[in-house]
């Protein structure tokens, strides 16, 4: 019997525009680390320490996601056999629209069940991390969820019961993510945007995610980039983050075939058709970031095709 687990799990951007709540794709590099172990002293979970996060983030496990997608992994596998204390280590931005909450939830399911023995399945493991995310963030969706704990580039059609679809991902296409180091959280980002949308607004984005999947699906950069419009979120959202439209401006003139906001916001991304473009794509905005003075982080790289890992474990 294994003692210790780790794992780790990656940021991700969702939306994609026009697939709001149902898009996303996971990082390359970014993303969490959590050690799942044994704890006689404890009757259930706890988080005995977050590491990387300035002491911002909730300790409670009630009100933490990782704590909350564990405690829904254990109502799944009842009776729980020991206690499990979880160490979380952020090793990206948070209230950044990177899908920060999804990768600690999706690192501590995938630790904490590897360590019970391996009882649930990838569903079943879902299911914790989209109730963990709807509690904090306002609204159920997987968008985040699926690609954090499955990677790739992901459709999630439905989420109660996970029905998830990958996506091909054409060779060469890359990305650029800027992050402004300003927080927004999705609660309040979710809460800005109306409750129901025109007839008029509803055809555009169900065509244009069509045409995304059927771009993806056969490598068609120029249909990628004519399908990548958001006519629901961004224009509320982009106010939240500094000069969005010259930021958007900059990057496509630079070559990019797409700018839009991840996630909630306030990081940003675009798609570029080679690594080439998007390295380049990428200094002309840290230029233009300077020049403004947006404190910020960048990520440039291919979609990652895996999502939480196991990274090690002890007896
Ligand atoms: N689809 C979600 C939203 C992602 O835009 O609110 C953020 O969790």
């Amino acid at each position: 019997m294994k003692n210790g687990v780790s794992a780790f799990a990656p940021a991700s951007v969702s939306n994609l525009a026009c697939g709001f709540d149902v898009l996303g794709f996971a990082l390359e590099s970014a993303g969490d680390v959590v050690h799942a172990r044994f704890d006689d002293s404890v009757e259930t979970v706890v988080i005995s320490d977050i590491t990387g996060d300035d002491g911002r983030l909730p300790r409670a496990v009630r009100k933490n996601t990782a704590g909350m997608a564990v405690m829904a992994l254990l109502e799944k596998i009842k009776p729980v056999p020991a206690g499990i204390s979880l160490v979380i280590e952020k090793k990206m931005p948070f209230a950044s629209g990177m899908g920060s909450s999804a990768a600690s939830a999706a690192a501590a399911v995938k630790a904490v069940n590897h360590l019970l023995g391996d009882p649930l399945d990838e569903t079943a493991l879902l299911e914790c991390v989209i109730a963990a995310e709807a509690t904090i963030s306002g609204g159920a969706h997987a968008d985040n969820a699926a690609p954090a704990l499955l990677g790739g580039l992901v459709l999630a059609r439905e989420v109660d019961p996970p029905d998830i679809l990958s996506l091909p991902v054409p060779a060469g296409l890359s990305y650029v993510l800027i992050h402004p180091r300003v927080a927004v959280e999705t609660k309040q980002a979710r809460q800005a945007l109306p409750a129901s949308i025109a007839l008029k607004t509803g055809v555009s984005h169900w065509a244009n995610t069509a045409a995304l999947v059927h771009a993806l699906h056969t490598a068609d950069f120029a249909l990628l980039a004519r399908a990548m419009r958001d006519f629901i979120a961004e224009p509320i959202r982009r106010r939240y983050i500094p000069h969005y439209e010259a930021m958007k401006r900059a990057a496509l003139e630079a070559g990019a075939l797409t700018f839009n906001i991840s996630g909630s916001g306030p990081a940003v991304f675009s798609f570029c058709s080679s690594r080439s473009t998007a390295d380049r794509v990428a200094r002309i905005l840290t230029e233009f970031c300077d020049r403004e003075r947006i404190d910020h982080g960048m990520f440039v790289g291919a979609i990652r095709s895996r999502g939480a890992v196991i990274t090690g474990a002890t007896r």
